[in-house]
């Protein structure tokens, strides 16, 4: 199993991650921690840049901070030269503290305030999406007392069903995010009127989606309504962001396609249109979140103890849980795991991950095959860089788990524990 997810091996009996054993990572920084890969996160970052670097119309990759903002992790997208989506004030100061640069940087939100749309203009940020057609009201207000230029891509629905999650899926016309295309024209016309910078159109079907069909006939709406928006607001609104969404590995029954592939289908898909509708091929833009961190990310506890139930259910108990990873809770995500102190040991024991918290949810994994478990084993989960730390709660008062850097130096820590005492701090 550990081939199937990058960065992981077995060495005498343990769990490797980046080359690093996983029982000294625990030993050395506590558990429940966040292990991510430097390597793994970097090629997945690569990976994705190569794939649009041929594309003629050009284009950038904007990491979709959400998945995990971290300053240290927006400091390595910032070195691979890509830029980040960014949808709070938080994940935009992590951004700049990482060194980003803000002309690389996407502001998104489907209820963005006043406040932070000068927060973000104060700061030169590049790009933002047009949510709703307030945020072109605030815009056009605010462009009175900040003279910077911030590009406006509409966020249009699509109506594009991807095969997803209910709360993940974001294309079909019932989402909270993004507006009809009959909506959009006319305020793209309005906000050019109000001197703003029309640059064009941004779409995002959804999260974890594995077929490229999905994708495919967005990009080739997308141009049709890019063709209709020039004709009325001109070529200078040239650029077509595509969004996010590519699905990946969480257990060995998910077979994600190569990042590339994703990339590449679109292009095709794209530069058919261009030629077809007679248009220039558009700047095109993606926002890889899950894609780029989950993989490079796992999660190390220490095993509390087993629990046989009455009807013959068994609980593998950790020292974290739905605080620091709620996606099964959420979702009803599912993981792969294994004790990393005897990852050679046979997987006989069916049994459910479950949490310290206060929550009969708080599952991390439901009837996997773990070798029998014991009190102090440390237990491994995969690809949970992606919308764990970053969904992560304080629910028990339990304080958030730290995070280290493993594949390319020493093991670094890059998010130190919180305490108890930090955590009543804020209680007045
Ligand atoms: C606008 C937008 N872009 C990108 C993403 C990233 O999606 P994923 O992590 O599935 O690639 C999201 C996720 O919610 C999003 O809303």
């Amino acid at each position: 199993m550990l081939q199937n997810f990058p960065g992981m091996e077995e060495k005498n009996g343990e769990l490797m991650i980046g080359g690093v054993s996983a029982v000294s990572l625990a030993e050395q920084f506590g558990t429940p921690l966040y292990v991510v890969n430097e390597t793994v996160l970097r090629k997945n970052m690569r990976d994705f840049a190569s794939a649009l670097s041929s594309y003629e119309g050009g284009g950038r990759i904007f990491y979709a901070s959400k998945a995990l903002s971290v300053k240290r992790i927006l400091k390595i997208a910032a070195e691979e030269n890509i830029g980040a989506d960014v949808v709070s004030e938080g994940e935009l100061r992590t951004a700049l503290a990482g060194g980003m640069n803000p002309e690389n940087i996407m502001y998104h939100g489907n209820n963005k305030s006043e406040k932070e749309l000068a927060f973000a203009l104060s700061q030169g940020v590049g790009y933002t999406a047009v949510d709703r057609p307030e945020d072109v009201y605030r815009l056009a207000a605010l462009s009175k007392e900040y003279p910077h230029k911030i590009k406006l891509l509409f966020r249009i629905v699509p109506g594009i069903e991807a095969h997803t999650h209910d709360y993940i899926r974001t294309g079909s016309f019932d989402s909270k995010f993004g507006m009809p295309i009959e909506e959009a024209l006319p305020l793209m016309q309005y906000a050019k009127a109000q001197g703003l910078c029309v640059a064009g159109l941004h779409c995002h079907i959804g999260s974890q989606i594995f077929e490229t069909e999905p994708f495919r006939d967005a990009a080739k709406l997308m141009m049709q309504f890019l063709k209709e928006a020039q004709a009325l607001v001109g070529e200078d609104a040239c650029i077509l962001n595509l969004g996010g969404g590519f699905g990946i590995r969480y257990t060995e029954e998910d077979s994600p396609l190569p990042p590339a592939d994703f990339i590449q289908n679109a292009v095709r898909v794209v530069t058919e249109a261009a030629k077809e509708l007679k248009m220039k091929k558009p700047m095109l833009f993606f926002e890889p979140g899950r894609a780029i961190a989950g993989t490079a990310g796992s999660t190390l506890y220490t095993v509390g103890g087993v629990k046989k139930t009455k009807v013959g259910k068994t609980y593998v108990f950790i020292d974290g849980g739905m605080t620091d990873n709620p996606r099964h809770a959420l979702y009803d995500a599912q993981y792969e795991a294994v004790i990393a102190n005897r990852v050679s040991d046979e997987a006989t024991q069916k049994v459910t991950i479950a949490g310290r918290l206060c929550e009969s949810g708080d599952v991390i994994s439901e009837g996997i095959l773990l070798p029998p478990a014991k009190e102090g084993d440390i237990l491994a989960t995969f690809s949970t860089g992606a919308y764990c730390f970053s969904m992560a709660s304080r629910y028990n008062r339990v304080p958030g788990a730290a995070m280290v850097l493993v594949g390319e130096e020493a093991p670094r820590l890059i998010v130190r524990r919180q305490t108890a005492e930090e955590l009543l701090s804020l209680d007045l």
